[in-house]
Parts: C-alpha cells; structure tokens; sequence
C-alpha cells in the first residue's frame, strides 16, 4: 500500500563506483554500483547496478552498459537520468509525496558551473521538486560527526573511486579545497599497469580490485592474492602471489600525489588553523581509504596524526542525512540557495 508522505525528501551521493540513497526519516536506504544497462535502439533500461555491472564486458551487441559518473563528474547526463530514474521510481511506488519530492545532492570540489547545473537539471528532470547541492568533502566532515560551524580548522580527505577531494573546513564553509583525479579505481588501473610492466602478466579490473580488497581487510594485511591472468608473451594462463608490498609499489605515485596536495594545503593554510589541524590530526573519508597502510604512509609523509573515520564509505551520505534531518539548521551548507 502507498504511504502518504508529505515531502519526500531524498539524499543522493552519486559516486563514481557506487551510489548511496538516503531517505528523511528512514535512513541509508540503498546503495548500488553506479552503472546502467541499456537496449542499444530504444535507449530502455535493461538493468541497474549490480545486475548492471554484471554485464560489463559480458555484454551482447544490443545492450549498451554506461558508468554515468566518471571522475566524480556526470558525463552521460541522458544516463545518469535514466539511472537516478531507476532509484527513484522505486521510492514512488512505495510513498506518495504530496508536496513532489526534495533531493540533496553530492558534488567534488572543483567542478564547473555548466558541471554543477548539470546536475541539478538531471535532479530535477527526475521529477523533484527543488535540488540542492552539497560539496563532499563537507557532508563528508559532517557525517564523521566533526563540528564543521565552528571557529576550527578541521582537515578532511575523501577518497572515493574517481576522486580525492581535499578540503580545510572552518565555520560551515570550504576555506581551501582541491579535488584530483585520483581515487580506488585509479588503484586498480595501478595494480594492472604493475603486474603487466613487472610480472608480464595481463588481469581485467575485477581482479585488481578483488586483489586490493583482499589484501587491505584486515585479517590479510600481511597476506597476498592469488591472480590468475594471461602471460603477456605466451597468450596462456599464468598465476602469481601478489603480495602486500606489491600493492604498496603498485600505487606509491597516487599515494605521493594525494599526499603532496594535503601537503600543499597544510602550507597554504593560515597559521591559527594550521595548529587545530596539527591538534586533531587529519581525517581520512571514503572507499579509497579502506587502502592498506594508507594511513600510516600519509602520516609518515605529513607528520600529522591520521584519523580514519567510522565506515569510511558512508561519510558522504551520512552527511547529507544530516542535512535533511536538520534542513532548517544546515541549510547553510547547501551551495546554490
Ligand atoms: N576494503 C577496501 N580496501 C580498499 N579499497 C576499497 C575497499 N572497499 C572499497 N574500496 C574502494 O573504494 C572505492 C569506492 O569508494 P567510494 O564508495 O567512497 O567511492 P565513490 O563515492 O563511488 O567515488 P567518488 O567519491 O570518487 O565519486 C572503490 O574504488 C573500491 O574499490
Ligand atoms: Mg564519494
């Protein structure tokens, strides 16, 4: 049966690997990879997410998969609409919004005008009423419950699948920030140039992440992983151990590039803020950061107490619970009001 809800309010982190759903009232309601089959002529949705995501590289000639979000930016808005669609389709055969439906979206820091209105026609394409935009790496600082209105420095990076947003909070706004193109994923691209350059073997991308997700849990952090892929010169299988060291060389250039930026901010920053940050330590975010050893290399490199903060993926999304638990009260967070 339908449930009356007069304003449907609805968070959305839409990540480059995976999209997080939250509801007022209800919670995280789902999260799912942020991919979309569709039928090659009609351009109808086949599948979403996981199911979706299945058919990478398995795909017959009519079915077309699109990861709608590249790099933390909307690049296939024609699917991204279809996609956020999908989702929220789903919430309308559950509710009956009679006031039509609010949403907050997630954005990187850095993203331009045109990237921003974007999203913003696609939130509202999808049928709601108003949409509101929230930079990440400041939901992100809210949802590991860190006093962003305050007069103190607090320095957070996110590390997602596509995007590293580095960004120094005070008093509920962005005092410096960068976003870089780095992120899980361009781990996984790491993993696979390595093993091809080293071990002359070729593995696809589930390998690589598998490999790296592996290996940083905790219980295998010494360990290693058993890959099975192509010898480069023969065409055959080959197997190899990939080992905990193999994944640290494998993505020390992107952990010294994340570590310069937050180094560059650290310099950058105004000297009161400076020493909060050296007080509290820095705050790590996001899927990126569940990385193996990343904490204690950023720590190394900062000489800075490094702080991983609680379920890491779901900062973000937390973060904008928040905001529309509390619209009234963290309106001021939202960028285009
Ligand atoms: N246990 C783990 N160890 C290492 N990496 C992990 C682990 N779990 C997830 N990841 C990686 O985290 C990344 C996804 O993180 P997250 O969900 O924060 O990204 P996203 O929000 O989709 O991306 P972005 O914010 O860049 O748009 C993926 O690259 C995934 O491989
Ligand atoms: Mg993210």
């Amino acid at each position: 049966m339908l449930k009356i809800k007069k304003d449907l309010f609805i968070g959305i982190d839409l990540g480059t690997s995976y999209t997080k759903i939250y509801l007022k009232e209800v919670g995280i309601v789902t999260e799912l990879p942020t991919v979309i089959a569709l039928n090659k002529r009609n351009r109808t949705t086949v599948a979403i997410g996981e199911e979706a995501k299945r058919m990478i590289g398995r795909n017959p000639a009519n079915i077309d998969v699109v990861r709608p979000v590249i790099r933390g930016v909307i690049t296939h808005f024609d699917e991204a609409l279809l996609f956020l669609e999908s989702i929220l389709d789903n919430f309308k055969s559950e509710y009956w919004p009679i006031f039509g439906s609010r949403l907050v979206i997630g954005i990187p820091l850095d993203i331009t005008e045109v990237q921003k209105k974007g999203v913003i026609d696609v939130g509202l394409s999808s049928g709601a009423r108003e949409v509101f935009l929230i930079e990440e790496p400041m939901a992100a600082a809210l949802g590991a419950n860190l006093d962003v209105e305050q007069a103190k420095g607090v320095l957070i990076v996110d590390i997602g699948g596509g995007t590293t947003d580095i960004a120094l909070i005070s008093l509920g706004g962005i005092v410096l920030g960068k976003s870089i193109r780095i992120g899980g994923d361009t781990f996984n691209e790491k993993i696979i140039d390595y093993l091809r350059l080293k071990y002359g073997i070729i593995i696809g991308e589930g390998q690589a992440n598998e490999a790296k997700v592996q290996i940083s849990t905790i219980l295998n952090k010494a360990g290693s992983f058993l890959i099975k892929g192509r010898d480069i010169l023969t065409g055959l299988p080959k197997e190899l151990n990939f080992t905990s060291q193999d994944l640290r060389e494998s993505i020390l250039d992107n952990l010294l590039e994340i570590s310069t930026v937050v180094k560059d901010i650290i310099n950058l920053a105004p000297p009161d803020l400076l020493g909060d940050i050296s007080s509290s330590g820095i705050y790590l975010s996001g899927g990126g950061s569940l990385i193996s050893g990343i904490d204690e290399f950023l720590a190394k490199e900062t000489k800075m107490r490094i702080n991983l903060v609680e379920e890491p993926r779901y900062a973000v999304i937390r973060g904008i619970g928040k905001v529309i638990e509390d619209f009234n009260n963290f309106k001021k967070l939202i960028i285009n009001v």
